[in-house]
């Protein structure tokens, strides 16, 4: 006590001496301890604009020159970018990292040998929007969070919901649906998930960002009702649902301006009408000008260059820019700072439970598994199978994930030949001999180059093996079964193709034939697991396998994952969140997409790549996915809401709580398991409108629920609530949402043409649900498609 007393009165002295002048001066006020409006008045300029322009780009094998490179390498090695902090007013810096599937940092670092710092490998989004399950998609969020927490990281870049246009989008596996219910629900979950970690997400990317073709310079041509419907959808539900952090704007253009630089789209729409709270950030060097940026209500510009700085300055100093615009920028990015660990001080342990979460990466990748196709009960894999020929370079290989921000620095990947063997099947050693031989030799052929060299020039993905027919005649005797592999990888900068890629190759068709042929000549099964990230064309030789499991891109532990669902230790409960279409024809943005580039008017854009501008007119308007095969009874492979089961259910008459719409309605159904083994079923609510003065299409989806793990006989009864919004449509001409009068229909079922039941009520007279801003208006005409 003595001591103590005494230290204190040394203390206050020495204060009294030392301080005198400092509080002469009025001290500078700190963020979270004087009001937000001090802490802004006390800063510079230069401060402000140093707060609204990242730190800049640090990345193995390129820096962005001149920037302040160092920051992100200080605080968490290989993170995607972070703000400069402003120590003299309390105000830290904030570190991002992507991305969708995991933490993608550095899993070494200088100076520390022997520590790594891996992340979970989730499975990828379109996995996860397949188990149609908010609740898997929300554990999957916190145990994320929880990483991203664990690894000091502030805002994860993630999740990332943009539509399933087309198929061969290079990063649909980073997105969820070609349906925005599915995908704004995903989202929400997805954010409350992470976020009640207390760290941030950014959902990108916000919006219209449907292809990686041209996707610095694309302007994206779309009507207001395709955008309000379709594109923005989900970021409406995702908003209102889960308040994220931060939006990430995209890097095209919709209807003529970056999104980064619209006003519309950032303050408008999202600010105005949805209610968004948080910040906006750019996609790293998004846009071309940053005072624009300020001005549409983009808080952040990513990773952030000098330029940039300097623009924003001179703006202000030559009054193009009100320096209070500017000030509404930072405090928009202090409110979330405060919130932040990096904030509060957390100490972050960088040793998040990794054998923890890995068990719910396997357990989501089984929910999400979708079963094409399951003729004669091949599969589950019956008990008297114990010697399994696995074929395809991918059961020894696992394709976890895709690449660019999308990837992963993951500590191991279980392969489908791992995951059988774990689960006691003999996997025959010759042919996985075979296979890991002309693996390694393709790999030794191929070293790893570091992120930025892949990202610019990607190693194309090893070829297919060409396997002997005799091989497979053989090894039909002597296995009891063949699985086949097919994997496919894409990612970010870059779309697929038709060939060779939507399409299998010639060396992957002739070895399902050699299989199949050699197998069935034995009365053997043969089944085909797909490894895939987007949608392919299974029809030239689906009739060849027994069995089709869809796979996607699992996360880490996708190879146990996938052996669960093949034994049936899981029953596979999984629907299709997109279409896979007979054809790629069949497509209806066959023809727009990528659309059409301006080559004579290249420039040098970001990182030194050529800008080449484009322009893409999605005239396919709403009949986007299934809402077009429906609608113009274009039969898909796979429709969507697709799945089978090993087991069966059926569907109770639904039961509505109103024959007249009176402001909200509910549907039930119940559902019971009516086969012999335990299993979910998915059910979907589609709704059929009356005709009115908007077209429609046939139905569209507005609720779906998950049964929990039924018993044979066991029953469960599922609710849906109908609202004004799931009823109503919109009208381009008032900028509000119509329901037209008349006879709607609820169906509901196990795919979206497989309805098991029906019921009706009606709407007395048409219902305004809703009217929003006159915004993002085309600035040319699109001749959209419209319903026969
Ligand atoms: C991607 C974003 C990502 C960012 C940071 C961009 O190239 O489009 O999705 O979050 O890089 O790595």
């Amino acid at each position: 006590m003595q001591i103590k007393r005494l230290q204190g009165g040394v203390l206050a002295v020495a204060l009294l001496l030392s301080g005198y002048t400092a509080v002469a001066q009025n001290p500078a006020p700190k963020l979270g301890k004087s009001p937000m409006s001090a802490v802004i008045k006390a800063m510079t300029l230069e401060e402000k604009v140093q707060l609204v322009v990242g730190a800049g780009f640090n990345m193995p094998g390129m820096t962005s020159s001149g920037t302040g490179v160092g920051q992100t390498q200080d605080r968490v090695p290989g993170a995607a970018g972070t703000t400069h902090a402003i120590p003299r007013l309390g105000i830290p810096s904030l570190v991002t990292s992507d991305g969708p599937a995991g933490v993608r940092i550095d899993s070494v670092r200088k100076g520390n040998p022997g520590r790594t710092y891996y992340a979970t490998a989730w499975p990828v989004a379109t996995l996860l929007a397949s188990s149609w399950d908010t609740t898997v998609v929300k554990n999957v969020g916190i145990a994320f969070g929880h990483e991203v927490k664990e690894y000091g990281i502030d805002v994860i870049l993630a999740p990332a919901l943009n539509i399933h246009r087309n198929p061969l989008g290079g990063r649909n596996f980073e997105y969820y649906s070609e349906d925005p219910l599915i995908a704004g629900r995903m989202t929400a979950a997805m954010v409350n998930g992470i976020e009640s970690n207390g760290v941030g997400t950014s959902i990108k990317h916000f919006a219209a960002n449907n292809q990686e073709s041209n996707r610095n310079t694309v302007n994206t041509i779309v009507s207001e009702r395709a955008l309000r419907e379709i594109y923005l959808k989900g970021f409406e539900i995702a908003v209102k649902q889960s308040q994220p952090w931060t939006v990430m704007s995209s890097y095209n253009k919709i209807n003529g301006t970056y999104t980064s630089e619209s006003a519309d789209l950032l303050t408008t729409i999202l600010r105005k009408d949805w209610g968004f709270k948080g910040f906006v950030m750019t996609d790293w060097f998004g846009g071309t000008n940053p005072v624009a940026q300020m001005k549409a209500g983009n808080n952040l510009l990513m990773p952030g260059t000098p330029a940039q700085s300097s623009k924003i300055i001179e703006a202000v100093k030559s009054g193009q820019l009100a320096e209070n615009v500017l000030d509404g920028q930072v405090a928009g990015i202090l409110n979330i700072i405060l919130r932040s660990p990096s904030f509060t001080g957390y100490k972050n342990s960088d040793r998040p439970d990794l054998k923890k979460d890995a068990q719910v990466a396997r357990t989501a990748a089984t929910e999400g598994m979708v079963l094409l196709k399951n003729e004669d009960q091949a599969l589950p894999v019956k008990q008297q199978v114990r010697n399994v020929a696995l074929f395809g370079i991918n059961g020894y290989d696992l394709i976890a994930g895709g690449t660019g921000s999308g990837d992963v620095n993951k500590a191991y990947k279980i392969s489908l030949a791992q995951g059988l063997t774990n689960a006691g099947y003999t996997v025959d050693n010759e042919v996985r001999q075979t296979y890991t031989a002309y693996m390694a030799d393709y790999s030794g052929k191929h070293p790893k180059k570091d992120f930025f060299k892949e990202f610019m020039n990607p190693t194309p993905p090893a070829p297919e093996y060409t396997l002997d027919k005799a091989l497979a005649v053989q090894k039909a005797s002597a296995t009891d079964m063949a699985i086949i592999a097919i994997g496919r990888n894409a990612g970010e900068g870059r779309d697929r193709k038709v060939e060779d890629d939507y399409e299998l190759t010639n060396t992957e068709k002739d070895m399902i034939k050699a299989v199949s042929d050699a197998y069935h000549a034995q009365h053997k099964k043969v089944v085909v697991v797909l490894n895939i990230g987007g949608v392919i064309n299974v029809m030239p030789w689906r009739n060849s396998a027994d069995a089709i499991l869809l796979a996607w891109q699992p996360g880490l532990e996708g190879g146990n994952a996938m052996a669960d669902v093949l034994s049936g230790k899981v029953t596979p409960s999984g629907k299709l969140a997109t279409t896979f279409p007979a054809s790629y024809n069949d497509v209806p943005s066959a023809k727009s997409f990528p659309g059409k580039e301006f080559p004579e008017q290249a420039t040098t854009g970001m990182l030194g790549m050529k800008a080449i501008p484009a322009e893409v007119t999605y005239d396919e308007g709403i009949y986007v996915g299934y809402r077009y095969y429906n609608t113009f009874n274009v039969k898909p492979a796979y429709e969507f809401g697709y799945g089978l089961s090993y087991t069966t259910f059926s569907y109770s008459p639904v039961k509505l709580s109103a024959s007249t719409f009176n402001g909200r309605l509910t549907a039930t159904v119940t559902v019971t398991n009516t086969g012999k083994t335990a299993g979910k079923e998915v059910a979907e609510l589609y709704l059929s409108a009356p005709k009115g003065k908007l077209d429609k299409p046939t139905e569209e989806l507005k609720g779906f629920a998950k049964t929990r793990t039924l018993r044979p006989g066991e029953s469960q009864t599922l609710s849906f609530v109908l609202t004004p919004e799931e009823l109503a449509s919109f009208d381009t001409a008032t900028s509000s949402w119509v329901a037209a009068s008349g006879k709607y229909t609820v169906k509901i079922g196990a795919s979206s043409l497989d309805i098991k039941q029906m019921a009706s009520f009606s709407l007395a007279k048409e219902l305004i649900a809703g009217k929003v801003s006159r915004a993002l208006v085309p600035q040319v005409p699109i001749t959209e498609l419209q319903r026969p």
